[in-house]
């Protein structure tokens, strides 16, 4: 590299030493161009798909007090034993923590607002999270969401109306590897008979339980069915089965879920081991999952929470939801062969010369006026350099302004794309300034643009 070069990697003696890099925060990512276009796309294919449900959306703060997620999450989970960002506001004390998920702020807020007070809500939201977890391929520290809660309803109809409409978003975003497991975890009455039950086993076997199971026996011995330890799987496997202290309230109700399912021609495998890891939830719970991913194969996880209103100061409402993990949901959309979102303008104005730089400036406003997408050269170059830019922009058009155009009020119109010809790359046409909004805006629709 020569001595002159802006940004030589070794700065000649004397020069003053470039600041030392700063990095991002690990785990959590930033979304550039050609992944946020993508990102994009989902936004507005899931604004639609839930307010074509009937669903409306809430946005509430990343910020919210711990105590929230302690009592709503549940105090032996992982996310509130290991996972918070928490700290206590250096101004008044509070005790704050980044919202590691959004269904009891979504409940609050609720509560807070009195919203059920007219019926039953049906709610949406998408933003970050935060759990401090080993980084690792699909997990992430800062990661995003989009979930879904119905709250105020009782049957299981809308546990199969969210359930529906996963599966409708799967197949708006052309996805096919991804599959429901769905599970009942009973009531707190059933779940208590099977605890005893569950604390009984797992106690005569003592000596084969790790040391995580240990320590959870008494505390949240549900969660030892989720063991991912191999040393454990039979143990796990031969436990007694919730399924079969379920009353026939919880019973009716998981199979109006599954008739509901079957009658839309959803399938799904019932896995008794599902039990999710927040504590909230009741009767059904299910989770969407792939082997496209590897390892963080599940893209959503959800299910009903009867007890939560109530349990954060509310009057009783059951509810149901679920939360889609974004970073996920587009790594499968990438892997299930989505095309890369291409950039694309429809006009690229190129210029040269001082008086044509105020030109092309005005020019491409008022394509903007008409409606148009423009991208206007900047940063200098000549003509070559310019039209690679122009090429590379997706345009359909190239602007051309130079000093003469300038004079004479007109401009150079030339083809970008489609095949050499009359009307393909190539070809180029002299317009005058006034008339030039409306000749790109034909020119376009004969492109079909
Ligand atoms: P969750 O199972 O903890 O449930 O998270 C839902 C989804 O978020 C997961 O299936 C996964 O796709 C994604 N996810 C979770 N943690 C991470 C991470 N560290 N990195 C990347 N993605 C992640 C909930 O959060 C419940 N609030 C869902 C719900 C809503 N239940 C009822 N309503």
């Amino acid at each position: 590299m020569s001595e002159e070069a802006p940004f030589a990697s070794t700065p000649p003696a004397g020069a003053p030493k470039r600041a030392e890099r700063l990095t991002g925060v690990k785990g959590m990512n930033d979304l550039l161009p050609g992944d946020s276009e993508r990102w994009e796309r989902l936004e507005q294919v899931v604004a639609h798909w839930a307010r074509s449900y009937g669903y409306r959306q809430v946005r509430t703060p990343i910020v919210e007090h711990t105590a929230l997620f302690k009592r709503g999450i549940g105090e032996v989970t992982d996310i509130v034993e290991k996972e918070m960002y928490s700290f206590e506001d250096a101004l008044n004390g509070e005790h704050l923590t980044l919202r590691p998920e959004n269904t009891a702020g979504v409940v609050r807020a609720a509560i807070e607002h009195n919203l059920l007070y007219d019926g039953p809500k049906r709610l949406w939201y998408t933003g970050p999270m935060f759990r401090h977890e080993r980084p690792q391929r699909g997990r992430y520290r800062q990661f995003h969401q989009i979930g879904i809660e119905a709250l105020g309803f009782e049957g299981p109809d809308i546990d199969a109306e969210v359930i529906a409409m996963c599966q409708r978003l799967w197949d708006d975003l052309g996805l096919e590897d991804i599959r429901l497991e769905l599970n009942s975890i009973g009531d707190p009455a059933e779940r208590r008979g099977h605890r005893e039950a569950l604390i009984a086993y797992f106690e005569a076997r003592r000596d084969r339980l790790d040391a995580d199971a240990q320590r959870r026996l008494h505390s949240n011995p549900l969660r030892i069915l989720d063991t991912k330890n191999p040393a454990m799987q039979s143990l796990v496997e031969a436990a007694p089965k919730l399924a079969d202290f379920l009353g026939d309230a919880s019973r009716a109700h998981f199979e109006g879920v599954q008739a509901l399912l079957r009658a839309v021609g959803i399938p799904f495998r019932i896995n008794p081991r599902l039990v999710r890891g927040l504590d909230y939830y009741n009767r059904t719970v299910f989770e969407w999952v792939t082997d496209s991913l590897g390892a963080q194969g599940t893209v959503c996880g959800g299910g009903r929470y009867d007890p939560l209103v109530e349990m954060l100061g509310g009057r009783p409402a059951p509810s149901c939801g679920f939360a889609i993990g974004v970073e996920r949901l587009l790594e499968l959309m990438k892997a299930s062969g989505e095309p890369e979102p291409a950039p694309a303008c429809d006009v690229y104005v190129v210029h040269q010369g001082e008086a044509a730089r105020t030109v092309a400036f005005t020019v491409s406003e008022a394509l903007r006026s008409a409606g148009l997408d423009v991208v206007m050269h900047a940063g200098g170059g000549g003509f070559k350099t310019q039209f690679k830019r122009a090429d590379a922009s997706g345009a359909e058009f190239a602007v051309v302004i130079g000093d003469d155009e300038a004079v004479a009020r007109t401009a150079t119109v030339k083809a970008l794309r489609g095949a050499d010809g009359e009307r393909g790359a190539g070809r180029q046409e002299s317009v005058a300034l006034d008339a030039l909004p409306d000749y790109l805006v034909d020119a376009l629709v004969a492109t079909g643009d």
